[in-house]
Parts: C-alpha cells; sequence; structure tokens
C-alpha cells in the first residue's frame, strides 16, 4: 500500500504525511476538512441524543460489538484514556490496554514497529498516547505494511490507528472535542467563525494549542491571541502555518491585557515533564502571576464568551472558578464533550456514522 521504505516514510512532514492518511487513520490536526468537522459535530450530538434512551443505548452498543480496540497508553493520561474507553464500550467494542511500556515487549527491546504489528494481528484498532512525536506515523507506517485488512462497507482498510497524543506536537482528539465545544458555545453566534481565540500558559510544548492552532484554519475570520511567558511561546512552525493561510494572530504579555477581547480563553498547564531536570519532591512548576485566570478575569470577559482547558490543571486557574456556577467556564462539560466526540470519530472511521444520524432522524430524537 506503499511504496516508501519505512526510513523514507518517517522522513516525511506532517504535510506531506496527510494525503496518505485517507481516512483510515487519525494522526494529525491537519487532517480535518470543514465538512468533516462540522459532520463529527453532528454525529457527536446525534450519540448524545440517543443515548439517552435505553433503545437508543442498546442500538449504539449494537454498531461494533464484533470489533475490539487495543488502547495503547504509554504516557500518563486520564480523560483521554477514560473517555475512549467509554466511548470504546458505548459503541460495544471489546476494550484491551497497555498502559505501562515496561510491562510490555518493549522492555525487551522489541521496536514500536515490531509491537504494533503484533497487536493489530489481535485488535481492530488502536488508539495510542506515546512521548515520541511521530509514534503515530511509526504505526501508521505499520499498519499499511502489514497485511491485516479489515472491510468496511465494502473497502479494504488498514487497522486504524488514532492519536491519543504523541510528544510535544500533536493531539488531534482532544482538539475535535475542543472544536465541539467552542462550536456548542457559540451556537445562537454563528459558531466558531469570527471569534477571538485566547490560548494562555505552556504553548511551546502544549500538543493541545498546536493542533487546535492547526484547526483554525477551517474557520473563518478567526484571529488568535497567544498569551504565555517568553520561554513558553508559540513555535515558529506554528506561526509560519498561520501565516501561510492568513489566520492573524497576536501576542500578549498578561491574561489582564486581553481577556476582555477574547470570545474564548484556553488556558494549558506548564508542562515541566518536559524539563530536562524533573523534579523529584513531586512539587510542579507554578505558572506566573499574570497567566493564572483570576476570578476577576472571569468579571473582564466577554457576557458570552467561554473558558476552557483541556485539563488536567494546577494552579492556572484560581480555584474558586471551579464550582462558581458561572455559564462560562465551559471545562467540566469539555471533558464530557470528548466522549461524545471520540464515539462520533470511531464511528466515522469505521463507517458506522451514517447509521447514527439516521437512527436519530427516524426515532425523531
Ligand atoms: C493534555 C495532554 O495530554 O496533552 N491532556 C489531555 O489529554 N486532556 C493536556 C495536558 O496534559 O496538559
Amino acid at each position: 500500500m506503499t511504496d516508501f521504505s519505512y526510513d523514507d516514510f518517517m522522513q516525511l512532514s506532517e504535510h506531506e504525511l496527510v494525503p496518505h492518511l485517507n481516512d483510515f487513520s487519525v494522526l494529525f490536526a491537519q487532517q480535518f476538512s470543514r465538512e468533516k468537522l462540522n459532520h463529527l459535530c453532528k454525529v457527536a450530538d446525534a450519540a448524545r441524543y440517543i443515548r439517552r434512551t435505553s433503545a437508543g443505548a442498546d442500538f449504539l452498543a449494537g454498531l461494533l460489538k464484533h470489533y475490539s480496540v487495543l488502547n495503547f497508553f504509554v504516557q500518563p493520561s486520564s480523560r483521554t484514556f477514560l473517555s475512549f474507553c467509554t466511548a470504546e464500550s458505548m459503541l460495544g467494542m471489546r476494550r484491551l490496554s497497555v498502559r505501562d511500556i515496561n510491562i510490555s515487549s518493549i522492555a525487551k527491546g522489541e521496536s514500536l514497529s515490531d509491537s504494533i504489528h503484533t497487536f493489530i494481528s489481535y485488535v481492530d484498532l488502536v488508539v495510542m498516547r506515546h512521548p515520541d512525536d511521530y509514534s503515530g506515523v511509526d504505526a501508521f507506517w505499520t499498519t499499511l505494511k502489514s497485511h491485516r485488512r479489515l472491510t468496511l462497507k465494502g473497502e479494504k482498510c488498514p487497522i486504524p490507528i488514532i492519536s491519543g497524543g504523541s510528544g510535544k506536537k500533536q493531539h488531534p482528539t482532544q482538539s475535535l472535542l475542543d472544536i465541539y465545544t467552542l462550536e456548542r458555545a457559540f451556537k445562537d453566534m454563528g459558531g466558531i467563525d469570527g471569534k477571538t481565540i485566547m490560548l494562555v500558559g505552556d504553548l511551546k510544548r502544549g500538543r493541545t494549542v498546536r493542533s487546535l492552532s492547526y484547526m483554525m484554519k477551517e474557520y473563518k475570520d478567526v484571529s488568535l491571541i497567544f498569551c504565555a511567558p517568553e520561554e513558553y511561546q508559540m513555535e515558529k512552525d506554528i506561526l509560519n502555518f498561520l501565516d501561510d493561510n492568513g489566520i492573524p494572530y497576536k501576542f500578549a504579555n498578561s491574561i489582564d491585557e486581553a481577556v476582555a477581547e477574547a470570545d474564548a480563553v484556553y488556558m494549558t498547564r506548564i508542562q515541566d515533564e518536559w524539563d530536562s531536570e524533573k523534579k523529584t519532591d513531586g512539587s510542579h512548576t507554578a505558572a506566573k502571576e499574570d497567566f493564572i485566570f483570576t476570578m476577576e478575569n472571569l468579571k473582564q470577559m466577554k457576557e458570552h464568551a467561554a473558558l476552557l482547558h483541556p485539563l488536567p490543571k494546577r494552579d492556572e486557574i484560581e480555584k474558586e472558578i471551579d464550582y462558581c456556577d458561572d455559564e462560562r467556564v465551559y471545562y467540566w462539560r469539555q471533558e464530557r464533550n470528548g466522549m461524545w466526540m471520540r464515539v462520533a470519530l470511531i464511528a466515522w472511521l469505521f463507517k458506522v456514522d451514517e447509521e447514527i444520524l439516521n437512527y436519530k432522524l427516524h426515532n425523531r430524537l
């Protein structure tokens, strides 16, 4: 299916790799068109309505009951792991998991590619979180080379790989749920088009904000504000991408400076697990004062604005905000949206998304 050698394939840029993905695997935020994003939001909404009745829950659980999935998560994860597991079980999939690289054969020196080849001998989907930026590409190459194929609606497909976060660069499914959350937050105001989104925190090593920036290309008249201490500012490759695609952005030196202009504020934590000197006393790098979202900032936000965070959070949002009963605080709903979006994503990969939409239509839900 690919003439590329492993080494040549691994040399391709994300941009060059996108056409090879061909809807078989989900590795990069750039692979989603506006049409696909809208479709996935629609399927997520449909699944959420359908699951409200027990007949609907049974319908969903019948869709993929003959398929199995491995959740291969060898970096810490709570939400992504659990929401994938829940989404998979809602669709009736049989689930296996590997969460510790030290108890897989990789600890015996097996290559990632050989391990993936083994996994896909047993399961029909691999969801993976891995510290290497190109781990998903490695896995995808292996699925192309392996002989196993799924037949989905008459089409032969390699075993899909979904990235649940790879290295510092990409977290496409987080961005899908972020898009879904933003679209819901702005549903009476024309959706994401025309909005200003402020990204705050560790933009340099945060894969969520990088992937979300890529997806902004699909929306009209969006502008971005990057609010980070200098050492954590957004990397040049993303700024170049925004320049090339005519997406305006600016920088802010504190949340105070720009919060009143933003339609959405997307907070992130300092990603200190990437620091060369790891802390051994359990402490974490504190967020700097100018980059901590306070009750005062909540007052300064626009009336319709949304406060998001991919979570986990630490000290970058004032504690009182968590349960202050303000409709603009979206992060708890955002994490639940992740589950519905992952139902939609898996359904789409396995080509049962239209069945979900039709069920909703026919049952007038
Ligand atoms: C994020 C991640 O893993 O990149 N978490 C998540 O998936 N919700 C953000 C983070 O860890 O800070």
